[in-house]
C-alpha cells in the first residue's frame, strides 16, 4: 500500500495553487478506510495539516457528523482564510461541500475524491448535501469548490463493488447525454476496466464523463432545466438507497432507480425501447 501512489505522482497531480500555500492553516477530512491507506503520505505533502477522520459509509453523511466537522474547525479557530481538503468518496466530499459552504458563511474548500463515483460524478457540479430523517441529500447547497483533484491512481485500492457502484453513475450520464459513451462502456467488461494496465482506458472514460457532467452543470447550474435530467434514476433510487439504511450502495440503487423509470415511463405511454434492453443490461451488472 505504501507505494500505491508515489508521492511525487500526488504531489504532481495535487499541485498546490500558490494562493493556497499562503493561508494559515489547511483542515483535512477524509473516512477511517481513506485515512488507514493515504493519510500518512498525504499528510507529508501538508505537513500544517491537520486532520479528521470521519466513520465510513452513508451514516456518516449528517447533521450529527457535519456539525462535529464544523466544530472542529471552530475549536481550530478557522477562518475564512483558511482551507479545507475532502479527501474520499462522495460521502467525505458531500459532506465536507457543505459544511464548508456554511462555515462562517463560507470556507474555501478543495475536493480530492478517490472512490470511482467520486471521481466521476459527486465532486463535480457543486451539490453538497447531508441526509436526515426525512430522507437522502434534504440538506444542502450548489457552491463550487475552489479546486477539485483527481488522481486515479486511488483507484488501485478501491473495491469491485464500489467500483461497480461507480460505473453506474457513469452508465447513467452515457444514458442520458452520450450514445457514443454508452456504447463504449458496453463493449468493456469491468475486470478490464479494473486492470491497473489498462487505467489509460479508465481515465480516458472518467474525464469524458466529467467533461460531459461539466457541460450540462455549466448550462443550469441551479438545476433548473436540463441539469434534471442527470436525476435520471434517482427519485427512485435514493428511496431505495434511503429504505436499504446502508445496506445498498448509492450507484446500486440509481441502476435500479434506472430500470425502474424506463418500466413507469413505458406504463406511461413514453417509448423508451431504442435504450431500455441496453440500459436493462447495464444496470443489472452494477
Ligand atoms: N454531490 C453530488 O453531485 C453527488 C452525486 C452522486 C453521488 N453523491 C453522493 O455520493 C455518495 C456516494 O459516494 P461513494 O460511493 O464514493 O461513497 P463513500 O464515500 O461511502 O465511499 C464508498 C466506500 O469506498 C471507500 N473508498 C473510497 N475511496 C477509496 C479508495 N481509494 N480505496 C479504498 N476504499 C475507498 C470508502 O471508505 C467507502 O467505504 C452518496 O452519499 C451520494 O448521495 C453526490
Amino acid at each position: 500500500m505504501k507505494h500505491l501512489i508515489p508521492q511525487q505522482t500526488l504531489f504532481k497531480t495535487f499541485e498546490t495553487p500558490k494562493s493556497v500555500l499562503q493561508l494559515n492553516y489547511l483542515h483535512k477530512v477524509s473516512d477511517t478506510n481513506i485515512a488507514q491507506l493515504y493519510l500518512q503520505q498525504i499528510c507529508q505533502k501538508f505537513p500544517q495539516a491537520i486532520t479528521f477522520t470521519l466513520p465510513v459509509g452513508e451514516g456518516a453523511k449528517n447533521l450529527h457528523f457535519a456539525n462535529e466537522v464544523a466544530e472542529y474547525l471552530f475549536s481550530k479557530r478557522f477562518c475564512r482564510q483558511d482551507l479545507v481538503i475532502a479527501v474520499g468518496g462522495g460521502v467525505v466530499t458531500d459532506l465536507v461541500g457543505f459544511v464548508s459552504s456554511i462555515y462562517m458563511r463560507g470556507i474555501k474548500f478543495i475536493l480530492i475524491p478517490t472512490s470511482l463515483l467520486g471521481m466521476a460524478d459527486a465532486s463535480v457540479g457543486g451539490k453538497t448535501g447531508i441526509n436526515n430523517i426525512y430522507g437522502k441529500n434534504q440538506l444542502g447547497v450548489i457552491n463550487d469548490p475552489y479546486r477539485i483533484k483527481v488522481c486515479s491512481q486511488f483507484l488501485q485500492s478501491l473495491d469491485k463493488r464500489n467500483f461497480l457502484n461507480g460505473l453506474a453513475e457513469i452508465i447513467k450520464i452515457a444514458a442520458c447525454f452520450d450514445r457514443k459513451l454508452f456504447e463504449r462502456l458496453e463493449c468493456y467488461d469491468y475486470n478490464y476496466l479494473m486492470d491497473p494496465n489498462n487505467q489509460a482506458t479508465l481515465l480516458d472514460i472518467i474525464k469524458y464523463g466529467i467533461n460531459l457532467k461539466l457541460s450540462i452543470v455549466t448550462e443550469d447550474k441551479y438545476e433548473q432545466n436540463i441539469r434534471k435530467i442527470l436525476n435520471y434514476g434517482h427519485t427512485i433510487g435514493h428511496a431505495v438507497e434511503f429504505a436499504s439504511q446502508g445496506k445498498l450502495l448509492h450507484g446500486e440503487c440509481v441502476s435500479i432507480g434506472m430500470v425502474l423509470a424506463n418500466i413507469l415511463a413505458k406504463e406511461h405511454g413514453i417509448d423508451t425501447s431504442s435504450y431500455e434492453e441496453q440500459n436493462q443490461e447495464c444496470s443489472f451488472e452494477v
